[in-house]
Protein backbone atom coordinates (compact mmCIF):
# COMPACT_ATOMS: atom_id res chain seq x y z
CA UNK A 1 0.00 0.00 0.00
CA UNK A 2 1.61 3.70 -0.77
CA UNK A 3 2.68 5.10 2.12
CA UNK A 4 0.34 7.90 3.58
CA UNK A 5 1.15 10.49 6.81
CA UNK A 6 -1.35 11.97 8.15
CA UNK A 7 -1.35 14.75 10.50
CA UNK A 8 -4.25 16.66 11.64
CA UNK A 9 -4.47 20.56 12.86
CA UNK A 10 -4.93 20.90 16.35
CA UNK A 11 -5.08 24.11 18.74
CA UNK A 12 -3.98 21.89 21.26
CA UNK A 13 -1.36 20.27 19.63
CA UNK A 14 0.32 23.23 17.70
CA UNK A 15 3.17 21.16 16.01
CA UNK A 16 -0.01 19.42 14.67
CA UNK A 17 -1.59 15.68 16.01
CA UNK A 18 -0.22 12.46 14.16
CA UNK A 19 -3.18 9.77 13.27
CA UNK A 20 -3.05 6.79 11.69
CA UNK A 21 -3.66 7.45 7.65
CA UNK A 22 -4.77 3.69 7.75
CA UNK A 23 -7.43 3.88 10.15
CA UNK A 24 -11.04 5.69 10.50
CA UNK A 25 -10.53 9.39 11.33
CA UNK A 26 -12.72 11.42 9.83
CA UNK A 27 -16.61 12.02 11.33
CA UNK A 28 -19.14 10.87 8.62
CA UNK A 29 -21.30 14.24 9.43
CA UNK A 30 -18.38 16.20 8.17
CA UNK A 31 -19.18 18.91 5.58
CA UNK A 32 -16.45 18.04 3.34
CA UNK A 33 -17.31 14.05 3.09
CA UNK A 34 -20.92 14.91 2.61
CA UNK A 35 -21.07 17.92 0.44
CA UNK A 36 -17.39 18.13 -0.81
CA UNK A 37 -17.32 21.38 1.10
CA UNK A 38 -13.94 22.58 1.47
CA UNK A 39 -10.52 23.37 -0.47
CA UNK A 40 -7.36 22.04 -0.87
CA UNK A 41 -3.80 22.30 -2.18
CA UNK A 42 -1.42 19.73 -3.36
CA UNK A 43 2.58 20.73 -3.25
CA UNK A 44 5.69 19.18 -4.00
CA UNK A 45 8.71 18.41 -1.95
CA UNK A 46 12.04 17.82 -3.51
CA UNK A 47 15.02 17.10 -1.16
CA UNK A 48 13.21 17.84 1.67
CA UNK A 49 12.11 21.35 0.36
CA UNK A 50 8.71 22.50 -0.12
CA UNK A 51 8.47 24.37 -3.34
CA UNK A 52 6.44 27.61 -3.52
CA UNK A 53 4.97 27.30 -0.21
CA UNK A 54 4.40 30.49 0.31
CA UNK A 55 2.19 30.59 -3.33
CA UNK A 56 -0.06 27.72 -1.87
CA UNK A 57 -0.45 28.81 1.11
CA UNK A 58 -1.95 32.44 -0.08
CA UNK A 59 -4.04 30.42 -2.67
CA UNK A 60 -5.68 28.30 0.01
CA UNK A 61 -6.05 31.48 2.07
CA UNK A 62 -8.01 33.20 -0.88
CA UNK A 63 -9.91 29.88 -1.91
CA UNK A 64 -10.63 29.94 1.95
CA UNK A 65 -12.32 33.83 1.54
CA UNK A 66 -14.16 32.66 -1.77
CA UNK A 67 -15.84 30.09 0.75
CA UNK A 68 -16.25 31.98 3.64
CA UNK A 69 -13.70 29.39 5.53
CA UNK A 70 -12.24 31.11 8.80
CA UNK A 71 -8.62 28.83 7.90
CA UNK A 72 -5.76 28.67 10.51
CA UNK A 73 -2.99 31.05 9.99
CA UNK A 74 -0.38 29.86 7.64
CA UNK A 75 2.01 29.26 10.72
CA UNK A 76 -0.58 26.12 11.89
CA UNK A 77 -0.27 24.76 8.38
CA UNK A 78 3.65 25.31 8.31
CA UNK A 79 3.92 23.13 11.58
CA UNK A 80 1.81 20.46 10.69
CA UNK A 81 4.00 20.12 7.29
CA UNK A 82 7.02 20.30 9.02
CA UNK A 83 5.72 17.46 11.51
CA UNK A 84 4.24 15.45 8.49
CA UNK A 85 8.03 15.47 6.88
CA UNK A 86 9.20 14.30 9.79
CA UNK A 87 7.42 11.96 10.48
CA UNK A 88 7.64 10.42 6.47
CA UNK A 89 11.50 10.39 7.15
CA UNK A 90 11.14 8.56 10.12
CA UNK A 91 8.49 5.85 8.53
CA UNK A 92 9.65 5.76 4.66
CA UNK A 93 12.80 6.52 5.14
CA UNK A 94 13.66 9.14 2.07
CA UNK A 95 12.61 12.69 1.67
CA UNK A 96 13.62 12.97 -2.36
CA UNK A 97 10.01 13.46 -4.15
CA UNK A 98 7.04 13.45 -1.41
CA UNK A 99 3.49 14.97 -2.17
CA UNK A 100 2.19 17.33 0.83
CA UNK A 101 -1.63 18.08 0.25
CA UNK A 102 -3.38 20.46 2.73
CA UNK A 103 -7.44 20.07 3.23
CA UNK A 104 -9.45 22.09 5.40
CA UNK A 105 -13.31 20.95 5.10
CA UNK A 106 -16.35 23.31 6.80
CA UNK A 107 -15.93 20.37 9.77
CA UNK A 108 -18.82 18.16 11.04
CA UNK A 109 -21.96 19.32 10.75
CA UNK A 110 -23.45 22.44 13.66
CA UNK A 111 -20.00 23.01 14.90
CA UNK A 112 -19.06 25.04 12.52
CA UNK A 113 -15.42 24.39 13.25
CA UNK A 114 -13.15 23.55 9.85
CA UNK A 115 -11.68 20.17 10.41
CA UNK A 116 -7.98 20.92 8.90
CA UNK A 117 -5.05 18.21 7.76
CA UNK A 118 -2.14 17.37 5.62
CA UNK A 119 -1.37 14.25 4.09
CA UNK A 120 2.53 13.54 3.07
CA UNK A 121 2.41 10.26 0.47
CA UNK A 122 4.85 9.51 -2.95
CA UNK A 123 3.97 11.03 -6.30
CA UNK A 124 2.05 8.67 -8.59
CA UNK A 125 4.76 7.16 -11.31
CA UNK A 126 2.55 8.41 -13.70
CA UNK A 127 3.29 11.89 -13.45
CA UNK A 128 7.19 11.49 -14.57
CA UNK A 129 5.96 9.31 -17.37
CA UNK A 130 3.88 11.61 -18.50
CA UNK A 131 6.30 14.14 -18.30
CA UNK A 132 8.69 12.42 -20.02
CA UNK A 133 6.99 11.06 -23.04
CA UNK A 134 3.90 13.95 -23.25
CA UNK A 135 0.44 13.42 -23.46
CA UNK A 136 -2.41 13.52 -25.55
CA UNK A 137 -5.21 15.30 -24.46
CA UNK A 138 -9.10 15.79 -25.36
CA UNK A 139 -10.32 19.42 -25.27
CA UNK A 140 -13.83 18.88 -23.31
CA UNK A 141 -16.74 21.60 -22.58
CA UNK A 142 -17.00 22.74 -19.24
CA UNK A 143 -20.38 24.23 -20.39
CA UNK A 144 -20.26 27.75 -19.18
CA UNK A 145 -18.75 31.34 -20.71
CA UNK A 146 -15.36 32.22 -19.88
CA UNK A 147 -16.75 35.83 -17.99
CA UNK A 148 -19.15 33.80 -15.75
CA UNK A 149 -16.57 34.07 -12.51
CA UNK A 150 -17.86 37.59 -11.81
CA UNK A 151 -21.42 37.20 -12.37
CA UNK A 152 -21.55 34.15 -10.42
CA UNK A 153 -19.29 34.10 -7.15
CA UNK A 154 -21.41 31.04 -6.35
CA UNK A 155 -19.96 28.86 -8.37
CA UNK A 156 -16.64 29.35 -6.84
CA UNK A 157 -14.20 29.85 -10.26
CA UNK A 158 -10.79 30.05 -9.45
CA UNK A 159 -11.06 28.16 -6.07
CA UNK A 160 -9.58 25.22 -5.05
CA UNK A 161 -12.31 23.62 -3.38
CA UNK A 162 -12.90 19.51 -2.54
CA UNK A 163 -15.73 19.54 -5.32
CA UNK A 164 -13.41 17.85 -8.18
CA UNK A 165 -15.93 15.04 -9.28
CA UNK A 166 -16.35 17.06 -12.13
CA UNK A 167 -13.01 16.85 -13.05
CA UNK A 168 -12.31 13.46 -12.18
CA UNK A 169 -15.56 12.00 -14.58
CA UNK A 170 -13.78 14.36 -16.93
CA UNK A 171 -10.18 12.88 -16.84
CA UNK A 172 -12.32 9.11 -16.78
CA UNK A 173 -14.13 9.98 -19.75
CA UNK A 174 -11.07 11.21 -21.93
CA UNK A 175 -9.30 8.10 -20.53
CA UNK A 176 -11.80 5.57 -21.79
CA UNK A 177 -11.69 7.09 -25.11
CA UNK A 178 -7.72 6.65 -25.04
CA UNK A 179 -6.14 10.11 -24.34
CA UNK A 180 -4.42 11.00 -21.22
CA UNK A 181 -5.72 14.64 -20.19
CA UNK A 182 -8.33 17.07 -20.83
CA UNK A 183 -8.03 20.41 -21.69
CA UNK A 184 -11.59 22.59 -21.06
CA UNK A 185 -12.92 24.84 -23.22
CA UNK A 186 -15.79 27.32 -22.82
CA UNK A 187 -19.37 27.75 -24.30
CA UNK A 188 -17.75 31.21 -25.87
CA UNK A 189 -14.79 28.92 -27.63
CA UNK A 190 -12.11 29.56 -25.04
CA UNK A 191 -9.31 27.40 -23.78
CA UNK A 192 -9.20 27.19 -19.98
CA UNK A 193 -7.47 24.70 -18.09
CA UNK A 194 -6.90 21.04 -17.76
CA UNK A 195 -9.05 19.09 -14.54
CA UNK A 196 -5.90 19.44 -12.47
CA UNK A 197 -3.15 21.82 -14.28
CA UNK A 198 -2.51 24.68 -16.31
CA UNK A 199 -2.26 25.08 -19.87
CA UNK A 200 0.59 27.17 -21.45
CA UNK A 201 1.22 27.57 -25.08
CA UNK A 202 4.67 28.43 -27.00
CA UNK A 203 5.32 30.43 -30.35
CA UNK A 204 8.83 30.88 -31.09
CA UNK A 205 10.24 32.91 -34.17
CA UNK A 206 13.49 31.28 -35.52
CA UNK A 207 16.05 32.82 -38.56
CA UNK A 208 16.54 31.41 -41.73
CA UNK A 209 19.76 29.15 -39.96
CA UNK A 210 16.96 28.04 -37.32
CA UNK A 211 18.16 29.78 -34.10
CA UNK A 212 15.66 31.07 -31.87
CA UNK A 213 14.86 34.81 -32.25
CA UNK A 214 11.87 35.70 -29.76
CA UNK A 215 9.92 33.43 -28.18
CA UNK A 216 6.40 34.02 -26.22
CA UNK A 217 4.77 31.81 -23.36
CA UNK A 218 0.77 32.65 -23.32
CA UNK A 219 -1.47 30.96 -20.45
CA UNK A 220 -5.29 31.32 -20.54
CA UNK A 221 -6.88 34.82 -19.36
CA UNK A 222 -6.89 34.28 -15.27
CA UNK A 223 -9.71 36.16 -15.05
CA UNK A 224 -11.40 33.30 -17.42
CA UNK A 225 -13.01 31.25 -14.03
CA UNK A 226 -9.87 28.94 -14.18
CA UNK A 227 -7.57 28.22 -10.69
CA UNK A 228 -4.67 30.83 -11.03
CA UNK A 229 -1.82 28.09 -11.12
CA UNK A 230 1.11 28.24 -8.98
CA UNK A 231 3.55 26.48 -11.21
CA UNK A 232 2.33 28.98 -14.05
CA UNK A 233 2.78 31.88 -11.90
CA UNK A 234 6.61 31.32 -11.05
CA UNK A 235 7.68 30.04 -14.40
CA UNK A 236 6.32 33.06 -16.07
CA UNK A 237 8.34 35.33 -13.43
CA UNK A 238 11.36 32.95 -13.97
CA UNK A 239 10.64 33.20 -18.11
CA UNK A 240 10.13 36.65 -18.46
CA UNK A 241 13.51 37.20 -16.76
CA UNK A 242 15.44 35.01 -18.86
CA UNK A 243 14.12 37.05 -21.91
CA UNK A 244 10.43 35.20 -23.23
CA UNK A 245 7.98 37.47 -23.90
CA UNK A 246 4.46 37.06 -21.57
CA UNK A 247 0.89 36.69 -22.96
CA UNK A 248 -2.73 36.01 -20.69
CA UNK A 249 -4.92 34.65 -23.67
CA UNK A 250 -7.52 34.91 -24.59
CA UNK A 251 -6.81 31.74 -26.29
CA UNK A 252 -9.03 29.94 -28.50
CA UNK A 253 -8.52 25.80 -30.14
CA UNK A 254 -6.69 26.74 -33.14
CA UNK A 255 -4.14 28.83 -30.76
CA UNK A 256 -3.43 25.22 -29.34
CA UNK A 257 -3.03 23.55 -32.38
CA UNK A 258 -0.84 26.73 -34.55
CA UNK A 259 1.43 26.80 -31.36
CA UNK A 260 5.03 25.33 -31.67
CA UNK A 261 4.48 23.88 -28.56
CA UNK A 262 1.51 23.42 -25.25
CA UNK A 263 2.26 22.03 -22.07
CA UNK A 264 -0.22 21.21 -18.84
CA UNK A 265 1.38 22.29 -15.88
CA UNK A 266 0.94 21.41 -12.53
CA UNK A 267 3.05 21.45 -9.31
CA UNK A 268 3.34 17.70 -8.93
CA UNK A 269 3.34 16.67 -12.89
CA UNK A 270 5.47 19.36 -13.53
CA UNK A 271 5.83 20.57 -16.83
CA UNK A 272 4.43 17.97 -19.76
CA UNK A 273 4.74 18.47 -23.23
CA UNK A 274 1.07 18.08 -25.52
CA UNK A 275 1.53 15.24 -28.12
CA UNK A 276 -1.84 15.31 -29.88
CA UNK A 277 -5.07 17.26 -29.04
CA UNK A 278 -8.38 16.07 -29.92
CA UNK A 279 -5.72 13.85 -32.68
CA UNK A 280 -4.26 16.22 -34.38
CA UNK A 281 -0.41 16.62 -33.98
CA UNK A 282 1.30 19.67 -31.84
CA UNK A 283 4.18 21.66 -32.92
CA UNK A 284 5.21 21.17 -36.27
CA UNK A 285 8.81 20.81 -35.65
CA UNK A 286 9.76 17.90 -32.64
CA UNK A 287 13.68 19.34 -32.26
CA UNK A 288 12.28 22.95 -31.34
CA UNK A 289 9.16 21.53 -29.05
CA UNK A 290 12.38 19.64 -27.36
CA UNK A 291 14.46 22.68 -27.23
CA UNK A 292 11.83 24.78 -25.98
CA UNK A 293 10.61 22.04 -23.32
CA UNK A 294 14.06 21.44 -21.85
CA UNK A 295 14.29 25.52 -22.08
CA UNK A 296 11.12 25.78 -19.76
CA UNK A 297 12.08 22.46 -17.73
CA UNK A 298 15.26 23.82 -16.40
CA UNK A 299 13.94 27.28 -15.20
CA UNK A 300 11.21 25.54 -13.36
CA UNK A 301 13.31 23.23 -12.24
CA UNK A 302 14.94 26.32 -10.35
CA UNK A 303 12.20 27.47 -8.96
CA UNK A 304 12.51 27.29 -4.85
C1 LIG B 1 -7.96 23.10 -11.98
C2 LIG B 1 -6.49 23.27 -11.78
N1 LIG B 1 -5.83 24.19 -12.53
C3 LIG B 1 -4.50 24.37 -12.38
C4 LIG B 1 -3.77 23.61 -11.47
C5 LIG B 1 -2.28 23.83 -11.35
O1 LIG B 1 -2.00 24.48 -10.15
P1 LIG B 1 -0.55 24.44 -9.50
O2 LIG B 1 0.40 24.83 -10.56
O3 LIG B 1 -0.64 25.44 -8.42
O4 LIG B 1 -0.33 23.06 -9.02
C6 LIG B 1 -4.40 22.68 -10.66
C7 LIG B 1 -3.64 21.91 -9.70
O5 LIG B 1 -4.07 20.93 -9.17
C8 LIG B 1 -5.80 22.51 -10.82
O6 LIG B 1 -6.47 21.62 -10.07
Amino acid sequence: MTPHVLVFLDPSQPDGRIEDASRPTLFATDLGVSRGDGVFETLLVLDGHVRKLPAHLSRLASSGRMMRLDLPEHEAWERAIVTALAEYQRTVGVLDEVVVRLVATRGVEGTHTPTCWVTAFPPAPSAKRQREHGIDVLLLDRGYDSDLADRAPWLLLGAKTLSYAVNMAALRFANDRGADDVIFTSSDGKVLEGPTSTVLVAHAETDDGGRVTSKRLVTPQLDSGILPGTSQGALFAAAEASGWELGYGPLEPDDLFNADAVWLISSVRLLTPVNHIDGKPIGADPALVKALTDELAGLFDRIA
